[in-house]
């Protein structure tokens, strides 16, 4: 028998069923007690409310887990690759070594865009933010692929859809960085994986050979991996609540990057490395700093700290740390914004107030020194997230298809003028 909680309101009492998710999460389905009561819930920023079911992505931001259809994130980032955790959470299995071929095969063979997407892009101008060009290329596949609009179509016509994403993203990307720094675009390379095609993109120019690193590639995937999904994040909501309406895979995304592009969300790890330098050219005090981040008079926060789900260790930012320390090695690179961030961290982790509201540096603390190690500008950092975070958009996306969901429509409490009579203009 299913439990039960009981509200009781001016005399009445109400039942409502709690559901229970198979890590032993519980949550009151209040989705019948409007019309039990004419009562609504409030929750600004949804902060305690359970949007859908999900099978994708399991986090416990007390313990610090994260797993991706029940596999842990830590054995995902150290043995897996970046397409096939997409494999992963999009269809909800590992592939076989016969599926990953074929989807990586069919991924790279779609890789490349349509001549006139490069027209839409020579009109943007070179100040353009690449998260801007990037939402406004993956939207303008509407108009390219108008038969793959309709979210009922074919499963064939969608997985279609979803394995133009998955190849093209990597080439708006490098095309997006291209239009910012002026130089010609360079067309994808089919003979390489998924990542260092990527890097051959953005970095290899007309009179140069270029070889992409390995180590550079590898790590790349890693973040990637590390980045493909967070359960029912702003982003992620924006995409289930847009696609809910039935508008098509591509404008679902494309709202999705929007929705990344903040800095309270994917765009934290801009604002941390533009942060650290801050610190690094104020004289690296990283005191003085957190004392800013204390002060409620000032908006300043410590960016790439805090998590609106994990109260404890974010278990990516461990393994970014890592990485971090791994890939400037490798490298051979002696970053001092590392050192700094690294002080911070530690007088953050034993000051009372990032105790006490537990705070803790969430995945974009350390993602950004790696990204700049990799040769990668900063105002490209979201964007490398949003190419990480395609197959879960896409996941959920499907997720929320095939559920059937109804339209994402909240309510409010209304708080404005109650009915007045229309003032003319003269008698204002
Ligand atoms: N620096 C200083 N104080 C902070 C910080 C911070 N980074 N984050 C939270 N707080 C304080 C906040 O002022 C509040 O204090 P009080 O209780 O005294 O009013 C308390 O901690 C709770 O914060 P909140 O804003 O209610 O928490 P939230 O769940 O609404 O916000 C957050 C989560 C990530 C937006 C927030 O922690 C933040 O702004 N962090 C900095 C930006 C950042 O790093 N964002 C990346 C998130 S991870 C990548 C992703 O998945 O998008």
């Amino acid at each position: 028998m299913s439990e039960i909680a009981k509200l009781s309101y001016q005399g009445n009492e109400y039942e409502l069923p709690v559901t229970k998710g198979t890590e032993n999460e519980e949550a009151i389905d209040i989705s019948k007690l409007r019309g039990q009561s004419g009562l609504i819930t409030l929750d600004p920023g949804f902060k305690n409310t359970g949007s859908t079911k999900s099978a994708i992505t399991f986090l416990d931001g007390e313990e610090g887990i994260l797993r991706y259809r029940g596999y842990n994130i830590e054995d995902l980032a150290e043995k897996s690759t970046f397409l096939e955790v997409s494999y992963l959470l999009i269809y909800g299995e590992l592939p076989t070594e016969a599926e990953y071929k074929k989807f990586t095969k069919k991924i790279t063979k779609h890789t490349l865009v349509h001549e006139d997407i490069k027209k839409i892009l020579d009109g943007f101008p070179s100040v353009a933010h690449p998260m801007g060009v990037l939402s406004s290329l993956i939207c303008s596949l509407t108009a390219f692929y108008p038969n793959s609009l309709d979210p009922n179509n074919s499963k064939e016509e969608i997985n279609l859809s979803i394995v133009r994403l998955l190849a093209k993203l990597p080439t708006f990307a490098a095309w997006a960085f291209k239009n910012k720094v002026g130089h010609p675009v360079n067309y994808p390379d089919n003979g390489l994986d998924y990542c260092s095609n990527f890097l051959k993109m953005m970095f290899a120019l007309p009179a140069e050979k270029f070889e992409p690193d390995p180590v550079i590639s590898k790590a790349l995937d890693k973040l990637l991996i590390l980045h493909a999904d967070h359960e029912q994040n702003c982003s992620t909501s924006t995409v289930r609540v847009v696609g809910s309406s039935q508008a098509s895979i591509y404008a679902s995304i494309s709202a999705g990057v929007n929705a990344l592009w903040g800095p309270l969300h994917g765009g934290a790890n801009q604002s941390v490395i533009e942060m650290l330098e801050a610190i690094k050219d104020d004289g690296g005090d990283s005191k003085k700093w957190l004392d800013k981040a204390k002060d409620k008079n000032d908006p300043f926060r410590l960016m790439g700290f805090g998590h609106r789900v994990y109260k404890n260790f974010d278990p990516r930012a461990k393994i970014i740390k890592k990485a971090a320390d791994e890939v400037l090695e490798k490298l051979g690179i002696d970053d001092p914004i590392l050192d700094i961030a690294k002080e911070l961290e530690m007088a953050a982790l034993q000051d009372p107030y990032f105790v006490e509201r537990k705070l803790y540096p969430n995945v974009d603390f350390y993602s950004g020194i790696i990204y700049r190690a990799l040769g990668i500008p900063t105002d490209m950092f979201t964007v490398m997230f949003a190419l990480g975070r395609l197959p879960g958009w896409i996941a959920q996306w499907k997720e929320m298809r095939e559920n059937n969901e109804p339209i994402g429509r909240p309510r409010q409490v209304y708080v404005g003028a109650t009915e007045r009579s229309y003032v003319p203009m003269d008698n204002r």
